[in-house]
């Protein structure tokens, strides 16, 4: 939608944060998967911006663990290729990568390997005296799903992961681990016993990056910080909501783990929910993690379970053209790259709205947008005589997460003239425009929030599995005749027709791609 002259004053209240923890307590974050693709995209570059900002802890260090064998001199000039290409402020500031990379040291062996575990346990001995990390541990999973419970019993078995028994006991150890967070309810269950075999919930931070995101975020600032929005919150008001992730790669090489995936857990179950719970909740009773956990898990107890034979009904999808070729899919695959979904909540605030979702990878452009479409005017007043735009187009309320982010909220406006003429505007309050500084990446609050101890942007147990509990009768079906075709869609295209089929059978349509 294109800002049609309205303009937006911004008055940031610089220098009173409303929520600031300080500076978190010394510690060691050890790797797993260091050399891999997250960790050179996402968690060094996050990690370096931190150190840069000062946001890191005083006394810090990162012992960077792999399988293959590492040693600190190579590993260093790796990280720093590597902050070349993904770090967010560029050019690199050289002595702030010199004091950053020093910081890593690297250790290595495999997984189920005691000595290794035993190597890794004195280097953190060590570390803790040298660079005073006062023996606090948080330990970063990025390595495949199927991993954690080898890692997680090695840690274990060499006194390197204690539970906590009392609240804020020191020194302390958290853990954090990557999406998936299991393949259905059932290995989601497994997982989770897996882990809280060895740890208590307060010490598992389950990380979706989505959560980290700024606009993200301001789902619940927007929504609670500003008197006018919430009375119109609700049924009474809004006719519809869309969540809207679109991108416009595709599977970029990871064509094997997507096969086994799909788009439903990969974006669905995970990020997607995540958003649709932000904006569909209840007000908290405060800010703490727990009272806004509390309320996003009544979110996902109240979806509308959809199985079996219904399926058709509520959820459509898609592959791209090409997609069996991707390297690594298999020939045949039924793996769908493509949702939309028709979902209900039950609940007194929502019942009668539908959250329309759609997700899918290749096409037409990149885009994550919430829509809050709200009811028509109860008559046509300006119908009839000189109006000559007969049908008011409902208010929309456009929470823009990527890119270009920002609100937007469209309404209808006189035209300036003789006649009565009526056409649509929309203010819009841009992110970069308003507050003129860089957005941090969301994996620099999410792992800054960690150290803290703060769990309020990571899923907790109970939302996981009810949102497993919600998608896996959906995914049987889709991997059974019940549950339809698979259509194809052209890359760069808005996606299947056949998605349109879900709103439209109620007279509603997506917003255009
Ligand atoms: C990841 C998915 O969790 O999110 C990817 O595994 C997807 O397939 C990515 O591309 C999208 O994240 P973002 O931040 O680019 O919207």
């Amino acid at each position: 939608m294109d800002a049609q002259g309205v303009h937006i004053e911004t008055h940031p209240r610089e220098g009173e944060p409303v929520f600031s923890a300080g500076r978190p307590d010394p510690c060691t974050l050890v790797l797993f998967g260091a050399t891999g693709d997250l960790a050179e995209r996402k968690l060094f570059p996050a990690l370096f911006e931190l150190a840069r900002a000062g946001l890191l802890p005083e006394n810090f260090a990162i012992v960077a663990y792999s399988r293959s064998k590492l040693e600190d001199g190579p590993f260093r000039e790796h990280v720093k290729e590597g902050l070349k290409k993904f770090a967010r402020t560029q050019p690199l500031d050289e002595a702030a990568v010199k004091r950053f990379t020093e910081s890593i040291e690297t250790a290595s062996g495999g997984y189920d390997d005691p000595e290794a575990f035993k190597r890794l346990g004195q280097k953190l001995q060590d570390l803790s005296k040298r660079r005073k990390t006062d023996g606090n541990q948080l330990y970063y999973m990025a390595t495949p799903a199927s991993t954690f419970p080898q890692i997680i019993q090695s840690l274990s078995g060499a006194g390197l992961l204690k539970r906590e028994e009392q609240p804020g006991q020191k020194p302390w150890h958290r853990l954090i681990i990557e999406k998936p967070f299991g393949h259905d309810l059932e290995s989601a269950k497994a997982l989770n016993k897996t882990l809280g075999s060895a740890l208590d919930e307060k010490q598992i931070f389950r990380i979706d990056h989505y959560l980290g995101k700024e606009t993200v975020q301001n789902i619940l600032v927007f929504r609670f910080a500003n008197a006018i929005f919430e009375p119109l919150w609700n049924r009474q008001h809004i006719d519809h909501v869309e969540i809207t992730a679109a991108e416009a790669i595709g599977v970029e090489g990871r064509g094997g783990f997507y096969d086994e995936t799909g788009v439903i857990r990969d974006m669905v179950q995970n990020h997607l929910l995540q958003v649709l719970a932000l904006c569909a909740m209840e007000p908290p009773v405060s800010f703490a993690a727990e009272d806004i956990r509390d309320e996003k898990n009544k979110v996902f107890r109240a979806l509308r379970p959809v199985e079996g034979g219904e399926v058709p009904q509520h959820v459509v999808v898609g592959q791209y053209e090409g997609y069996q070729e991707e390297k690594g899919v298999k020939k045949g695959s039924r793996t769908p790259t493509y949702v939309a979904m028709k979902m209900n909540i039950d609940s007194w605030r929502w019942q009668g709205v539908p959250f329309y979702l759609r997700a899918g990878k290749n096409l037409k452009k990149r885009l994550t947008e919430v829509s809050i479409h709200f009811k028509s005017v109860p008559i046509g007043l300006f119908s009839g005589g000189g109006a000559t735009c007969q049908r008011l187009q409902p208010n929309v309320l456009t929470l823009r997460i990527q890119p270009h982010e920002g609100i937007a909220l469209s309404f209808e406006s006189k035209i300036p003239g003789e006649d009565v003429n009526i056409g649509g505007v929309t203010m819009d309050m841009d992110y970069a425009e308003s507050f003129k500084k860089p957005v941090p990446e969301a994996y620099e609050r999410l792992l800054l929030d960690c150290m803290r101890g703060n769990a309020t942007l990571f899923a907790r147990q109970d939302s996981v599995e009810q949102a497993w509990g919600y998608i896996t009768p959906i995914l049987q079906a889709l991997e059974t005749d019940a549950g339809g075709t698979v259509h194809t869609y052209a890359k760069g295209s808005k996606g299947p027709d056949a998605a349109d089929a879900l709103p439209s059978k109620n007279g509603r349509r997506w917003s255009t791609l």
